[in-house]
């Protein structure tokens, strides 16, 4: 009897602990998504430079959802965060991005990524955070109208060319600064009430702005000095305590 008892807690105890090693090792049974894997390879092989070794764990013996910087979806091994932010990187972006369908947010600000920032960014229907600040980017920014969860969207500090891009509504913060932007405010933009802050000093932006500003109910920061506009500006954005203090 007491045997038998022992035996059972025995058994329960087994149990326990391959549940338990099951748990543990399902990130690293569960294969996820080989496009995921495939997208983020090809992410690193455009990376030249990695003078911290960020990516030293993105090996073969490691499973892409504990790659350092990548999170996860747990139920389904989906990529959602890719956050190698200050990481020194030098490099390129690479378009393969666009195809890690579950992202939410990237963060690559602050690092040496040159040449332009990949179109197929514009494709991730998820992306509700894109961070790439303070780089060497260059050429035209690729039109996020499609990227319908967009709220965030940092492209401040780098030598981006052209005009306004292609803007979603939703969208709550826009930062432009310290580029080499140029054109005027677009019409468009008037349509995304939802802005709470907007900057683009340090641009070639020129023109008048729209007096459809006056509608943004949100608006709480407007950096717009060191550009080209002319007239008036709407009372609305002139009351704004923190007009033109918003990032450069
Ligand atoms: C992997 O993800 C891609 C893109 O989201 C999708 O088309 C494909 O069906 C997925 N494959 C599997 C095995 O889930
Ligand atoms: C692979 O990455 C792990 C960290 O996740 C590290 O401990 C291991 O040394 C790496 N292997 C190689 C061959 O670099
Ligand atoms: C995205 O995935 C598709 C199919 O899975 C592949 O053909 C394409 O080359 C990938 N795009 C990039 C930019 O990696
Ligand atoms: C980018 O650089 C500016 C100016 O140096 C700085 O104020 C800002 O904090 C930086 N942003 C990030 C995300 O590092
Ligand atoms: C945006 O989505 C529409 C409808 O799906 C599509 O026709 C268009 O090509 C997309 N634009 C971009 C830039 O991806
Ligand atoms: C800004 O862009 C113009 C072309 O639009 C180019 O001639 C100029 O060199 C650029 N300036 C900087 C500082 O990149
Ligand atoms: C703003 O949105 C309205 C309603 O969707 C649309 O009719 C109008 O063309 C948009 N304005 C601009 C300038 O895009
Ligand atoms: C701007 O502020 C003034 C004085 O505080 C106020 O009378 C006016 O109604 C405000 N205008 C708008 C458009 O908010």
């Amino acid at each position: 009897m007491k045997a038998a008892a022992t035996g059972r807690l025995l058994l329960l105890v087994l149990m326990a602990c391959s549940l338990h090693a099951v748990t543990c090792s399902s990130s690293n049974t569960t294969p996820g998504n080989q496009t995921d894997r495939l997208s983020l390879l090809e992410f690193k092989n455009s990376i030249s430079l990695d003078p911290q070794q960020a990516l030293a764990s993105w090996n073969d013996s490691t499973h892409f959802c504990n790659w350092e910087g990548v999170t996860c979806r747990t139920t389904s091994n989906r990529v959602t965060n890719l956050d190698l932010g200050n990481r020194g990187l030098v490099g390129q972006i690479s378009p393969s991005l666009g195809n890690l369908t579950f992202l939410k947010h990237l963060f690559l600000a602050t690092n040496r990524f040159s040449g332009q920032i990949p179109a197929s960014l514009g494709q991730l229907h998820r992306l509700q955070i894109l961070y790439l600040s303070n780089n060497t980017l260059h050429g035209f920014i690729p039109t996020f109208e499609n990227c319908s969860n967009l709220e965030e969207l940092w492209l401040n500090g780098n030598n981006l060319i052209g005009g306004f891009p292609g803007l979603p509504l939703g969208l709550k913060h826009v930062a432009l600064g310290s580029n080499n932007l140029s054109g005027t405010i677009p019409p468009s933009l008037a349509n995304v009430t939802t802005l709470k802050g907007l900057g683009f000093n340090y641009n070639h932006i020129e023109g008048n702005f729209p007096h459809e500003f006056a509608n943004f109910p949100e608006l709480q920061f407007l950096g717009a000095s060191a550009s080209n506009l002319v007239g008036s500006f709407p009372q609305a954005i002139l009351n704004l305590s923190t007009f033109v203090t918003w990032p450069r």
